[in-house]
């Protein structure tokens, strides 16, 4: 294993080291030559003798030399390493490099999308791009660490399951073992995170993958995308905000201290306030939109439990249902316009708060239902036939055992990673994403399958 990182080569003058990385750029000034030297943490200047003309860019190489001080005149203040540089006495090329297809030197938005996923893992190697995947990273340790030490479990869930309505398309998988059976990737872990509450897990937390086959847009991912998904016994919907606002509070605090939240305690939009006001669920309350600093954190609450129910909503069951769930299914009507439910349902309101951050929904969850007969009511409402009620079965029974009354959120990991940092698309933010054609162009993903793939799934594709 390689031992030390090209940022802490300035803690070693007078020593030896052994360096891995890239080679960034050459600069030959004939009978001696600088290098800059790339790894994960940075660049150092190397200068060698002619020798080092062999190296070009993007090379991989091992070089070995001396930590020394820059004269006062010729230390670099851009550079975290611009006090130093290494005195090579030998390299090692460990891989040569063709030139690359694509540059990435630049912050990469100038170049075709297309051409930046194919070459992903070249793109993954500019600075800006590296600088997302590292703050992705110290979001999910931060989430994990802040949820631990209130003692949240971190529970896994299946991804080969049932379908999980929360409105869009879903992924199905062929079965082997139960020919003609299909099983479902989840658009979320909604159903297993109320089970785990029924389980008594009480405070349970996941950074779960969720699949939806819809269209893409700059803010939505096509196939795939994560969330920080949770859910607690036994609480009230501020239980739930405060505790979100907290642990984003404290994390853009200590991961983005050059960002500044406008307002705190965050503002709470009811549902028709912000319909009145801004003539949208998810506005964007920031003062000046064009500072790139500023994060605006709302909430909207108070969303009516029901809209009209359109042809583009998956959960219409018979075709005479009017109305279909704001949310999802299993959203708590409010306690107070229960009645309603007979009567007017379009009045009722539902437990529902999402989280807007500079425009966008990053969030949303709810107070669940957690009685029976409301659930089947809310079936009833949205259309469902008695088969479509019998693949909930496994909920409405495990609501017969003892369910404790909860509640819980899903922010978006690349959703909200992509307002905080403002990126043009959720793309920026995601290691391998999908094309919008829903193609994973590294590996050239979806691929056809053989015969004998199909025969076995006792399937038959139609082209
Ligand atoms: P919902 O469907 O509102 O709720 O999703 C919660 C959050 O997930 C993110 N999100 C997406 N991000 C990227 N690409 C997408 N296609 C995409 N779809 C959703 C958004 C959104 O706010 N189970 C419920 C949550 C709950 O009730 O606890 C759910 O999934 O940031």
């Amino acid at each position: 294993m390689k031992n030390l990182f090209i940022s802490e080569t300035p803690s070693k003058i007078g020593k030896t080291v052994e360096l891995y990385g890239w080679i960034d750029t050459v600069r030959n000034h004939k009978k001696i030559i600088f290098i800059d030297l790339r790894d994960r943490s940075g660049i150092v200047q190397v200068v060698g003798d002619e020798s080092y003309a062999a190296l070009s860019p993007e090379d991989v190489v091992k070089i070995t030399g001396t930590v020394k001080k820059r004269p006062e005149k010729l230390v670099n203040k851009q550079l975290p390493t611009g006090e130093i540089e290494i005195e090579a006495a030998s390299f090692e090329i460990l891989s040569h490099a063709k030139t690359l297809p694509l540059p990435i030197d630049t912050d990469g938005h100038e170049i075709d999308e297309e051409v930046r996923l194919k070459y992903r893992y070249l793109d993954l190697r500019r600075p800006r791009m590296k600088q997302n995947l590292i703050m992705r990273s110290k979001i999910t340790t931060y989430i994990r660490n802040f949820l631990t030490q209130r003692e949240f479990i971190e529970v896994e869930t299946p991804i080969l399951t049932k379908t999980t309505p929360e409105g869009a398309r879903d992924f199905l998988v062929p079965s082997r073992l139960q020919q003609g059976k299909f099983y479902a990737l989840p658009q979320s872990p909604q159903q297993y995170k109320q089970l785990l509450m029924v389980a008594g897990v009480e405070r349970y937390f996941q950074i779960a993958r969720c699949f939806r086959d819809e269209d893409p847009r700059a803010d939505r991912a096509y196939g795939e995308f994560t969330q920080l998904d949770l859910e607690m016994s036994f609480v009230t919907r501020d239980d739930i905000m405060q505790l979100t606002e907290a642990l984003f509070t404290t994390m853009v605090e200590e991961l983005f201290p050059e960002k500044h939240i406008m307002q705190k305690p965050w503002p709470r939009l009811t549902h028709k306030q912000v319909m009145e006001k801004y003539d949208t669920d998810k506005p964007d309350l920031r003062k000046n939109k064009d500072d790139k600093d500023e994060l605006a954190f709302s909430w909207t609450i108070d969303f009516p439990l029901f809209t009209k129910q359109t042809s583009e909503d998956y959960y219409h069951g018979s075709g005479s249902a009017t109305f279909a769930p704001s949310h999802h299914m299993f959203t708590a009507p409010h306690p107070d316009d229960v009645e309603m439910l007979d009567s007017d349902p379009l009045k009722v309101r539902g437990q529902q708060y999402d989280l807007v951050l500079n425009g966008y929904e990053v969030g949303g969850g709810s107070i669940r239902i957690h009685d029976g007969a409301i659930q089947q009511k809310i079936f009833d409402l949205i259309g469902f036939s008695e088969e479509q009620k019998h693949q909930f079965d496994h909920m409405l029974t495990a609501f017969t055992y003892g369910v404790p009354p909860h509640g819980g959120i899903a922010p978006g990991i690349d959703r909200l990673l992509f307002a905080i940092l403002g990126e043009p698309s959720l793309r920026e933010v995601v290691a391998f994403p999908a094309t919008s054609g829903g193609k994973i162009a590294v590996m050239d993903a979806p691929s056809e399958a053989t015969k004998e793939q199909l025969d076995e799934l006792g399937i038959k594709t139609l082209t």
